[in-house]
């Protein structure tokens, strides 16, 4: 039916009716002035612009946000106003509005803002992620947006890349669950009011730059990029997915946005996709410009469109429409080329209900920034913060015990947070959340501790300057103070980490914890007083010189608005923690090695050398405040045929004094295999809620799918032999016969 639709419209419509479609603008192209990167100006549309890039130029695509955020009618008048421009169109074709609501809807400051991805990831609880993808896909429509620029399905293996944070972590299998979860909550069923299309990020490759810089060359082995980098985005195809956005970067020196094998002849033809993939930023213009693969930007944009991209996120000029029109006057791109994507395109906005409902009605969305949705976004903070360290049972602290909280994150809503908060780096994120509780806040508030900043962003990495959120608590920066506070209190509160970034400007040169972080840490340990870290960070940062200094240690990552709420009912014991690490955490700056490693990765000479698989703690490390003990690791049969499966299950019991949850993990290790085969892998994990004393089953079915691999002719295969099942520290052989 739809497909009829879309062929009808498509056969009506001009070339540059169908290139407008193709083209996708910023925001700032039609207002006044400069507003994205700038929170000084006002946000003020320009008619005269609007009608420009609607009647003249037929743009099919808005995408962006202005540098503040904007109240909800706002948006709706915003989105509105273009809505009935397009309108007024011959074809009546409605704007598809595009937004980074990567975490909740960042861009008003009534909505919710919930953990980051990678944080999501540390959940080990799928359910969960797609209920917050649910809510943040029913407050971006309730803004009259339809289409989210999320998930990440990259796999954040390099811990220098300064969009690691954006992941679901290292683990092709935690990945792709995650992202098929967060596909569903999106989009539930497209069409619905409360629905917006998703977009799987950055195909592909994108996360793992040699330098671990963002946007620079990545070089990836056909069967690497097929064994690790392409399941996910294949899981999410197969979920629904109807857009996807490329990768800015190259692969073994090809940028993506030029590359006809990975946009058509893998991404179509091997995964069967049929939705809309854009281009990110400016990507064509930088085939010309920075990659150097077209001599003009005719060339580029000639190389892009016939490689497979639909639609180009230009986003300053209309130079692509003009430029696109003549090529294919020209005859060097098809026409048919420019059908194919014109009609995806088409068939997005009518699956999204757009032509019927162009805009909604705020009224119809009372949930919008409710309590209810606040306290999913705690929730899912209490299941991400990860126990990595508590020594001698620190933790959790008696009422009454009194605390000093201190530290560079301690006090600013941007490292809860992270980039993509309110604007781009997140560096709003202090004067928009005002009415949200920093950690110092947050326990303070619980009474019985105080603050003293210690030290401060400002004097720290440099990547930018902290809004400091006005607080009554003594707001010193420098390191006595905070060690003299000590002298009077029984614990440490110690908040480490980073300030809000992403993308290009979130690089970085070194990966180990600043200079005056760690100055601070070994003046606070020389008090003897107990300490508790806290890491706010979206890469694991290095901190193994003060380690031991530290009595516990709680992996934060970026848990969002409610996170320092949730920290307090951790740090006091009305909830056990129950996340664990969704990626490595590194020891050394050049050791990084991911923890499903080959067996190889594991040498060290005695006395010479250690193993650069010396970890500071590893993927699926997470402590709890009771204890659980695995017990009946069975298999329902020993061997299995390729197209057979084997039931897998596990009791498990709470054995300690308090409820508490647990993510049960599986891992398979393939124990010879023609391809040096991973040490584990993750095949299946399960979140259970145990009461103290309560056990419960946990079941997991092994298929071929769990036992495969790319082998050297890019195959997926499995290959007969035996594998070892490990569930906690139980361990079963099975057999594919
Ligand atoms: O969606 C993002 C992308 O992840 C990075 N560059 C800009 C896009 C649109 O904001």
């Amino acid at each position: 039916e739809i497909d009829k639709k879309v062929a009808s419209l498509l056969s009506e419509m001009t070339l540059e009716e169908k290139v407008g479609q193709m083209t996708q603008i910023t925001l700032d192209v039609v207002t006044k002035g400069d507003n994205q990167y700038s929170s000084a100006l006002p946000y003020e549309l320009d008619s005269a612009l609007v009608r420009k890039a609607i009647h003249t130029y037929k743009v099919g695509s808005i995408l962006n946000t202005p540098g503040i955020p904007l109240s909800r009618q706002d948006w709706y008048k915003t989105i509105k106003i273009f809505q009935d421009e397009a309108a007024k169109t011959p074809r009546q074709i409605p704007i598809i509005y595009g937004i980074d609501a990567i975490h909740g809807v960042n861009y008003t400051t009534e909505a919710t803002l919930f953990p980051q991805q990678i944080a999501l990831a540390a959940t080990f609880n799928r359910d969960l992620v797609k209920e917050v993808a649910k809510i943040s896909a029913y407050e971006t429509r309730a803004s009259s947006i339809p289409w989210n620029f999320s998930p990440v399905l990259g796999l954040g293996r390099n811990p220098l890349w300064p969009r690691l944070w954006e992941t679901f972590g290292e683990d092709v299998y935690l990945g792709k669950t995650m992202g098929v979860a967060m596909v569903e909550g999106y989009q539930g069923t497209l069409g619905d009011p409360y629905t917006v299309a998703s977009c799987m990020k950055h195909y592909l490759g994108y996360s793992v730059p040699l330098s671990g810089k963002d946007r620079t060359p990545a070089w990836i082995p056909e069967r690497e990029l097929r064994q690790y980098f392409l399941p996910a985005f294949k899981a999410a195809v197969d979920a629904g997915s109807v857009t996807l956005m490329i990768n800015s970067g190259e692969i073994n020196g090809v940028p993506v946005h030029a590359s006809k094998f990975l946009l058509t002849d893998v991404l179509r033809g091997e995964l069967g996709f049929e939705g809309i993939a854009v281009t990110d930023w400016a990507d064509i213009n930088y085939l010309h410009t920075r990659h150097k693969v077209a001599e003009t930007i005719k060339d580029a944009i000639k190389m892009s469109i016939n490689a497979g991209v639909d639609m180009s996120m230009v986003p300053h000029d209309f130079e692509f429409a003009e430029l696109l029109v003549e090529l294919v006057k020209e005859g060097s791109v098809a026409e048919e080329r420019i059908n194919s994507a014109v009609s995806r395109i088409l068939k997005v906005k009518m699956q999204l209900g757009l032509f019927e409902s162009p805009v909604t009605d705020p009224k119809d969305y009372p949930d919008f920034g409710s309590e209810k949705f606040a306290s999913v976004s705690k929730k899912a903070a209490l299941e991400s913060f990860t126990l990595l360290k508590n020594k001698e049972d620190v933790l959790p602290l008696e009422k009454g015990t009194k605390i000093l909280v201190t530290g560079p994150t301690a006090n600013t809503m941007r490292s809860l947070n992270g980039g993509w908060s309110y604007n781009w780096q997140g560096s709003e994120a202090d004067n928009y959340a005002k009415d949200k509780n920093t950690i110092a806040e947050a326990i303070v508030g619980l009474g019985n501790a105080t603050f003293v900043q210690g030290v401060s962003f400002k004097e720290d990495n440099g990547i930018d300057s902290t809004v400091l959120k006005e607080v009554s608590f003594e707001d010193q920066k420098n390191i006595d103070a905070a060690v003299k506070a000590a002298q009077q209190t029984d614990v440490i509160l110690l908040c480490l980490g980073e300030n809000s970034y992403t993308e290009t400007p979130g690089n970085i040169n070194s990966i180990l914890l600043p200079k005056d972080q760690v100055e601070l840490t070994k003046a606070l340990a020389k008090t003897g007083k107990k300490i508790v870290l806290v890491l706010l960070e979206g890469r694991p940062i290095i901190f193994n010189e003060i380690e031991p200094l530290v009595d516990a240690v709680f992996m934060g990552y970026l848990p969002g608005n409610h996170g320092a709420d949730a920290l307090g009912d951790l740090l006091y014991g009305l909830e056990s923690p129950s996340g664990r690490l969704p990626i490595n955490y590194p020891k050394h700056p050049h050791a990084f090695v991911n923890y499903n490693h080959k067996h190889s990765d594991n040498i060290s000479i005695p006395n010479y050398y250690d193993s650069d698989y010396d970890q500071q703690y590893e993927f699926g490390d997470g402590l709890s405040y009771t204890t659980f003990e695995y017990s009946n690791l069975s298999v329902s049969a020993e061997e299995m045929n390729e197209d057979g499966s084997i039931d897998v299950s596990i009791t498990v019991t709470n054995t300690g004094s308090r409820d508490g949850k647990e993510a049960v993990l599986l891992f398979i290790s393939d124990l010879y295999a023609s391809i040096t085969p991973e040490v584990r892998a993750l095949k299946g994990y399960e979140k259970i809620a145990l009461s103290k004393g309560e056990s419960k089953e946990v079941s997991f079915t092994i298929t071929k799918d769990e036992l495969s691999f790319v082998n050297q002719e890019l195959e997926t295969i499995a290959e007969p032999g035996d594998f070892e099942i490990s569930i906690g520290d139980l361990k079963k052989k099975i057999k594919l016969k």
